[in-house]
């Protein structure tokens, strides 16, 4: 908590820490700091400007999803005449500049990052019972920071201890929300590869973001690179095969100062990365979802569609009240018609009905989500008929089968779905054949089980 006493910021004695929001989804954090940042006369060991830091209609949603197909062809180039080019990391600095796509995929070598820590040493952590890991915060050993102006290049991205951020409590993000985030998932093989899955996606996704929220993007090369150096930098954090994986969370921050509504003049990209196992409680058990009719997640012309910091705090209170009656999660519709299916807090939605898999189409209020776009591409592959479309609610209650994807939660079947006062059960509780077959299909691929057939692994070393 902060204190105001007259004119003097005084921050307690206990040192801050964090907000753990990484527990279990997506969730309410731990401690909740209120920064009163006064210009004019603080007197106290803080700077006027510092202080340390704890941690649409339809044609409308049309044209935003061609810009953001258009955005992800561009890939590397420049977005925005204010930002122009950005300069990939020197040779020096960026072992993998100028490889093509294909040649990445075969095998990304690092030297910087491996001398950081030699370990592959899973011994070295004995203690940890991998057995158990859920989806929270575990601190890891390093971190990737790099920094950019407003219109200027990216510095050196340099790994350094995992810890706190020290930012302006004037930072846009703070006080205005200009903020990306991104997931996906290390994976150790068997033969003790490291794997990546579809980065590239991660990356072009980030590009997309940052050109709606007025953010800088950078290159491909150098997201791919940063996300390189902090995985084999925590390389003894990565679960042994089957029990989990490395969650890689990349961050886009606008951590300049501003007081008017205006772009921050600085940013920062950050990744940092925690070990984690099953998303929800229960492991890969089907989960309860309740329909919520009155909050929606996103709306037409909004930013439902891209990766924002401020899509995930809205749902807590619906999450949380959902939680507190015994759900799992919340099932979002339309902000129009009130009555199309959009998306989980945290995850895309898949339906199946006589062997035919459907999911609600990408048209701006919904999360182009990287597992989902695999699924149908999988699904396809394994011989399915995959329909990106409207779902009405009443559709999905009528259903044999419905489940969630996304990085966290991977493939995770719904046991039930409760929409007002009907509840509707599927498979009788049990895991469905479909969503057991996607899952294992595309886990194994992850995982290095199985052959890559669809290029969409990279692997580390
Ligand atoms: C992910 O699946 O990677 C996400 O970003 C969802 C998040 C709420 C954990």
């Amino acid at each position: 908590m902060t204190l105001l006493y007259g004119n003097r910021l005084t921050l307690p004695k206990k040192q801050l820490h964090e907000s753990a929001v990484f527990s279990g989804g997506v969730a309410a954090a731990k401690d909740v700091i209120l920064l009163l940042p006064m210009c004019g006369s603080v007197s106290s060991s803080l700077s006027c400007n510092q202080a340390r830091l704890a941690t649409v209609s339809g044609t409308q949603q049309q044209q935003q999803q061609q810009q953001y197909q258009g955005l992800l062809r561009k890939s590397s180039s420049s977005l925005d005449a204010r930002f122009p080019p950005l300069r990939s990391l020197s040779d020096e600095e960026h072992g993998s500049r100028g490889q093509n796509q294909a040649s990445r995929r075969q095998a990304i070598s690092s030297s910087e990052a491996a001398t950081v820590h030699s370990a592959s040493d899973i011994d070295a952590l004995s203690g940890i019972d991998w057995d158990n890991f859920g989806f929270g915060l575990r601190p890891t050993d390093f971190m990737y920071v790099m920094k950019c102006t407003l219109g200027g290049e990216w510095g050196k991205g340099k790994l350094q201890p995992f810890g706190n951020l020290e930012i302006s409590p004037a930072a846009a993000v703070l006080n205005y929300g200009q903020g990306l985030f991104e997931g996906l998932k290390a994976y150790r093989t068997e033969d003790e590869r490291i794997l990546l899955f579809r980065p590239e996606e991660n990356a072009m996704r980030l590009i997309a973001g940052a050109d709606r929220m007025s953010m800088p993007s950078l290159p491909v090369d150098s997201f791919l690179h940063a996300v390189e150096q902090a995985v084999l930098a925590n390389k003894r954090w990565i679960p042994p095969p089957g029990k989990g994986s490395l969650y890689i969370r990349p961050l886009l921050i606008g951590t300049g100062g501003v007081l008017g509504l205006n772009p921050a003049p600085e940013y920062t990209f950050v990744i940092y990365v925690s070990p984690v196992g099953c998303y929800f409680k229960g492991g890969l058990a089907p989960i309860d979802l309740q329909v919520e009719s009155f909050y929606h997640r996103a709306g037409p012309g909004g930013t439902g569609g891209v990766k924002t910091i401020g899509n995930y705090a809205p749902v807590l209170k619906t999450q949380l009240k959902a939680k507190g009656k015994g759900y799992s999660d919340v099932l979002y519709l339309d902000a129009v018609e009130n009555k199309y299916v959009e998306e989980v807090s945290s995850c895309n939605i898949f339906m199946v009905k006589d062997n035919v898999i459907s999911t609600p189409e990408l048209k701006g209020t919904i999360l182009p989500g990287i597992t989902r776009k695999s699924i149908v591409e999988l699904a396809g592959s394994c011989g399915y008929e995959v329909f990106e479309r409207p779902v009405d609610v009443e559709e999905l209650l009528a259903a044999d089968e419905v489940f969630c994807t996304g990085t966290a939660v991977v493939v995770n079947p719904v046991g039930s779905i409760t929409y007002e006062s009907r509840r509707i059960k599927y498979n009788g509780g049990e895991v469905g054949e479909v969503a057991k077959e996607l899952y294992e299909a595309l886990t194994n691929i992850q995982m290095g089980r199985a052959e890559d057939k669809m290029g969409w692994i990279v692997e580390l070393n």
